[in-house]
């Protein structure tokens, strides 16, 4: 009986180091893009400070020249750029609107407050430089750029200006893409195609491949698809980045305006969108951990037993419930577990001495 009870310990220990092991590969936080520290109970809107302001020193120099960078990404890195011919031609600006500096539209207020930051997509802790080449080769369908080099020194120079005032860990409100509520119903690409075809043709025109300036290589209106667009590895080819981004965003103002889409037509028209052809982009080592690919993360395996159609065009709700659910079970498992180990420890292990 002796021998029995004291075999039992090196088991229990080994069940909760396995229970513990597989919980944090299995069960991580799947709202994945969250920052460990962030705080988003800041509710005042951020106002970005004035360029103007900065002065041409050296490093002021340096500040312009990584704003320049991201609004004319394309004179500097397209298929005519100046400093290397690496990309699609698009802007930062494109996706980044202002320059990064206005709330709602994709904004920057939160880079330099949040990175170094760990990211479930490649499962390590990214500084600003890693996650500026993530957006080289994926939005801009291009190719990384050395992190020591003038023009990552400059953009990494712009981002630590922008979030200036925005103390270490938090996140002001409107950063990044403001995400909008699910859609009860997968989103419709037809659907989305009679909205394309009202509102967004007139200037990404009729086959989505934007507009270029008269006699030059840089957009006017930039491509929705297509090989100078961006790749399936891009943010915005997930449907909920794309949803919300347009939501807030397009048609396109000069100046920020109340929302002019409904949400079903940013989910719809983000499905059509979507579903047009693009350049595959080959990401073997995105999300190590499974379980914290986001409910609208389009390429499998998965391990909540739904298909790659319903991660791509939802609806998502379902898949939100079930990872939940999977996540109570694993966790009352796990108490359950721990109890009997706690028990085992507390009662016969001091028995022992
Ligand atoms: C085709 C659209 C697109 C283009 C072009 C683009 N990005 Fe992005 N970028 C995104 C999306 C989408 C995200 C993810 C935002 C989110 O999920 O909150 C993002 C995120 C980022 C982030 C992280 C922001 C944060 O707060 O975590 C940085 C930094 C960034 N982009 C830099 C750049 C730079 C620099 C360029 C140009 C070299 C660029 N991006 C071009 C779409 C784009
Ligand atoms: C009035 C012209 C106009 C209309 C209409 C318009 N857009 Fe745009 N769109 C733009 C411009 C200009 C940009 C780039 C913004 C910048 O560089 O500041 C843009 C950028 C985008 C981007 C990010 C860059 C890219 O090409 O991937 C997406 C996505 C987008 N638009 C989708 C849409 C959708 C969907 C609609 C219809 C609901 C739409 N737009 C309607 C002018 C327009």
């Amino acid at each position: 009986m002796k021998t029995f009870r004291s075999s039992w310990f090196p088991v229990l220990l080994g069940i909760v180091i396995v229970v513990l092991f597989l919980n944090k590969i299995l069960f991580s936080d799947t709202d994945t893009e969250k920052t460990l520290s962030a705080n988003d109970s800041k509710k005042n809107g951020w106002v970005a400070p004035d360029i103007n302001l900065v002065p041409f020193t050296p490093e002021g120099e340096l500040i312009h020249y990584g704003r320049d960078l991201i609004v004319n990404t394309g004179k500097y890195f397209g298929p005519n750029g100046i400093v290397a011919q690496i990309t699609n031609g698009m802007n930062c600006q494109n996706c980044h609107v202002e320059a990064g500096t206005r709330t709602f539209g994709n904004s920057f207020a939160a880079v330099a407050s949040t990175y170094p930051r760990y990211r479930e997509r490649s499962g390590r802790v990214e500084s600003i430089e890693f996650r500026i080449n993530d957006c080289m080769q994926r939005s801009l369908n291009g190719k990384q750029i050395d992190s020591l080099s003038k023009e990552m020194r400059a953009m990494v120079a712009f981002f630590k200006w922008i979030g200036k005032d925005v103390p270490k860990g938090v996140k002001p409100a409107g950063s990044g893409i403001v995400e909008i509520p699910y859609l009860n119903r997968a989103a419709d690409p037809e659907k989305g195609k009679v909205v394309f075809e009202t509102i967004c043709f007139a200037c990404h025109g009729n086959n989505g491949e934007g507009q270029l300036y008269p006699n030059s290589s840089e957009y006017r209106y930039p491509p929705l698809w297509g090989p100078k667009s961006y790749n399936t590895g891009a943010g915005l080819y997930r449907l909920s980045r794309f949803a919300a981004f347009v939501k807030y965003n397009m048609p396109f103002t000069p100046i920020h305006v109340e929302p002019q889409l409904t949400d079903e037509q940013a989910w719809d028209v983000a499905a059509f969108v979507n579903s047009q052809p693009r350049d595959v982009f080959h990401a073997p080592n995105d999300w190590p951990n499974i379980s914290a690919k986001p409910p609208d993360h389009p390429y499998g395996p998965f391990t909540d037993g739904f298909s790659e159609h319903q991660h791509k065009y939802g609806p998502f709700q379902p898949i939100v419930e079930v990872k939940e659910k999977q996540k109570r079970n694993f966790f009352q498992m796990q108490t359950i577990f721990l109890s009997a180990f706690e028990k085992r420890f507390l009662n016969f292990y001091p028995a022992k001495i």
